[in-house]
């Protein structure tokens, strides 16, 4: 429900590292290469190649490009001195060894979304391509990794198969090994040698998420950038794990079965380059101590997170995204100096917690506070007296009541922009608003009064959102929108209004009434309203002769008036007589009536 708040951060940098999407691999994960060959390729240039195999298409450079013909076997007629061999989304299911010992000019072989099994891939079948660079066999049956495979490999797709094992000289002593792709496979901490890249230091990406393990495998490349190991059975990280990697900079440890006591204070103290590290959705009591300083996101939602002690999170100065929803927070396990110093720290998320107040020291710079979904029920003077950048502050879903609001809890929000106090029990509005708000967020709550001054000042105010209350008209103070010069979406549905709000600004554009029980619209009424766009009166009470056209003839912006399930006897458009084609209505909703004894 809240994913999209990760979705639009802004650290696309990060996760876009080296990455184009690999057609047909089941995790997000994916590989730098081209995955379809033939893109490369001119179709027609097959008859400049005199022994291209037939359906093919070939380059003069060495490029042979069987992909998606369904072909069944490997080609017996590729060019012994092809480079570049494509057989990707085939259903071969077997190679002889003969056949690919053949090919030793190959660089690159593409056998991805195959039906190769184990059995159907030879040992010895990689021995003799002694040029091979880049070899793709995602997507495949394999229950077994080659034993060997030549030591000029850069690159090593394995993914979507099923491999149980993986041997000493499958990846190891190969000094220009750069990435690894092992992610939705079965591999269990025992299909795994001891010492899987010995001889092989270079290797800066590996993708093991979506397997069986249980331990963070030791002696990992020093050179890893990239470390993904979600989706596993991950319950302990052992000592000295992580601590050579100073190159790495994103490691995915999220949705494991990690604890507090799976790892300890020098677990990721090592870890100089991170930048990004997830350990979301896992079963952490508590923050784990040692974290290095130069992350700048860190995951840590979805785990039965109590407390943040004082020294826990303060070392990791360029933090700037902090996200702890879906824990078990309460206010008084949050240290007061918990946040203290962290100066690029702009958006922490804290919603879905049992926060029964907001918890004091809040970060400095925050911009982006998220405490929706707590139990929040007061606003105190100085809860937010310190944090002046705060731009965006939702706390919706609390249990906040009008009285516990202090007069001047917002009085240093000069930069707030957006307040969400939706689903509280606020019963009147509240005085004290942040007078730069562009957003106010107040539906789902009781409140039944707007009294005098509660929205005065507030002259940037763009959107008011007070559906599903209990206002009346006469307990909305006659001069309430006076104020609201900039004033553009005003919704007031499903309240206890019994006419149009008189006097709207003149800059509104969209104004929505719906399910309330107004009985006529005067023809001034929109007088004020000389921009308006769309007016919502769906579900009221309003008799079809208690509407004339032209009141909203004069609206020369009007592109939606939705009047439906009003008229109880009869219906405009039935009976004929509405010419205007701005106006927008379903005929065939046109006699609802929701009619309340
Ligand atoms: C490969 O690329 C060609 C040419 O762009 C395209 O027609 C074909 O559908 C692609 N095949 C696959 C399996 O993506
Ligand atoms: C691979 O695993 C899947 C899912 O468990 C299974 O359906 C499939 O038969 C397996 N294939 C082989 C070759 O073992
Ligand atoms: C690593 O490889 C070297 C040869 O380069 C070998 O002597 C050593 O035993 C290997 N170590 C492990 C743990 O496999
Ligand atoms: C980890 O804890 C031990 C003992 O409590 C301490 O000696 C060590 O300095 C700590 N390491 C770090 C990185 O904080
Ligand atoms: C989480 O850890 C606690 C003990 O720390 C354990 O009782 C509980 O079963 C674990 N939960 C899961 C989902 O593994
Ligand atoms: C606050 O959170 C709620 C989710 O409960 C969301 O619907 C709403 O859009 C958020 N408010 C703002 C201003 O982002």
């Amino acid at each position: 429900m809240y994913s999209k708040f990760i979705i639009q951060f802004p650290v696309l940098w990060l996760l876009v590292l080296g990455s184009s999407r690999i057609q047909g691999q089941k995790d997000e994960d994916s590989n730098e290469f081209p995955e379809n060959s033939s893109e490369m390729l001119n179709p027609e240039s097959n008859s400049l190649v005199p022994d291209c195999p037939k359906k093919c298409s070939c380059l003069p450079e060495g490029i042979v490009d069987c992909g998606g013909f369904s072909l069944k076997e490997f080609p017996i007629d590729v060019p012994e001195l092809t480079n570049h061999l494509s057989l990707q989304n085939n259903q071969i299911e077997e190679i002889f060894p003969e056949e690919l010992a053949r090919l030793y000019s190959l660089e690159t072989l593409n056998l991805q979304n195959n039906r190769l099994t184990s059995k159907g891939l030879p040992e010895e079948a990689f021995e003799q391509l002694e040029n091979l660079n880049y070899l793709y066999l995602a997507n495949n049956q394999l229950t077994m990794a080659p034993k060997f495979l030549p030591n000029t490999l850069i690159s090593a797709d394995f993914a979507a198969n099923n491999l149980t094992k993986i041997y000493e000289l499958t990846f190891g002593q190969k000094p220009n090994l750069r990435s690894v792709y092992l992610h939705n496979n079965k591999l269990e901490d025992a299909g795994l040698p001891e010492n899987m890249f010995n001889g092989s230091s270079n290797v800066e990406v590996l993708i093991m998420s979506s397997n069986f393990l249980k331990y963070v495998p030791k002696n990992l490349p020093r050179a890893l950038y990239k470390l993904h190991l979600k989706n596993n059975k991950l319950e302990k990280i052992p000592k000295g794990a992580f601590s050579e990697l100073s190159e790495l900079r994103e490691l995915y440890l999220q949705n494991n079965k990690l604890t507090n006591e799976g790892m300890d204070n020098e677990t990721f103290w090592k870890l100089s380059s991170l930048e990004y590290l997830d350990l979301s959705s896992n079963n952490l009591s508590h923050i784990p101590s040692g974290l290095p300083r130069n992350v700048v996101l860190l995951h840590l939602e979805k785990n039965a997170i109590k407390t943040i002690g004082k020294d826990v999170l303060t070392q990791i100065r360029n933090m700037e995204y902090l996200l702890l929803h879906n824990n078990k927070l309460k206010a008084h396990g949050i240290d007061p100096l918990a946040f203290h110093g962290l100066k690029k720290l702009h958006t922490v998320h804290l919603y879905n917690n049992q926060l029964d107040r907001i918890p004091s020291g809040l970060p400095r710079r925050v911009k982006t506070l998220m405490l929706l979904h707590n139990q929040i029920s007061e606003i105190n003077r100085n809860d937010f007296a310190t944090t002046y950048f705060l731009e965006d502050l939702n706390l919706s879903y609390n249990k906040i009541t009008s009285s516990q609001i202090h007069r001047e809890a917002f009085r240093k929000l000069r930069l707030l922009k957006s307040l969400d106090l939706s689903g509280n029990n606020l019963h009147t509005l509240p005085y004290g608003f942040p007078k730069n708000l562009h957003s106010l967020k107040l539906k789902v709550n009781e409140i039944s009064s707007i009294p005098r001054g509660t929205l005065s000042g507030m002259s940037k105010l763009q959107e008011l959102y007070l559906s599903n209350n209990k206002l009346k008209v006469s307990s909305i103070h006659s001069e309430s929108w006076r104020d609201l010069t900039s004033l553009k979406i005003l919704d007031m549905a499903g309240n206890q209004l019994t006419a149009i709000p008189s006097d709207l600004p003149e800059s509104l554009e969209y104004l929505y009434l719906q399910n309330n029980k107004i009985t006529t619209v005067p023809e001034d009424a929109f007088d004020s309203t000389p921009n308006i766009k769309g007016i919502y009166l769906r579900f009221n009470k309003i008799a079809f002769n208690a509407v004339k056209e032209s009141t909203f003839q004069r609206l020369k912006q009007l592109q939606v008036l939705d009047i439906e399930g009003n008229f109880e006897f009869s219906d405009p458009l039935k009976n004929g007589d509405h010419s205007d084609e701005e106006m927008e209505e379903d005929e065939d909703e046109g006699e609802q009536d929701v009619e309340e004894k």
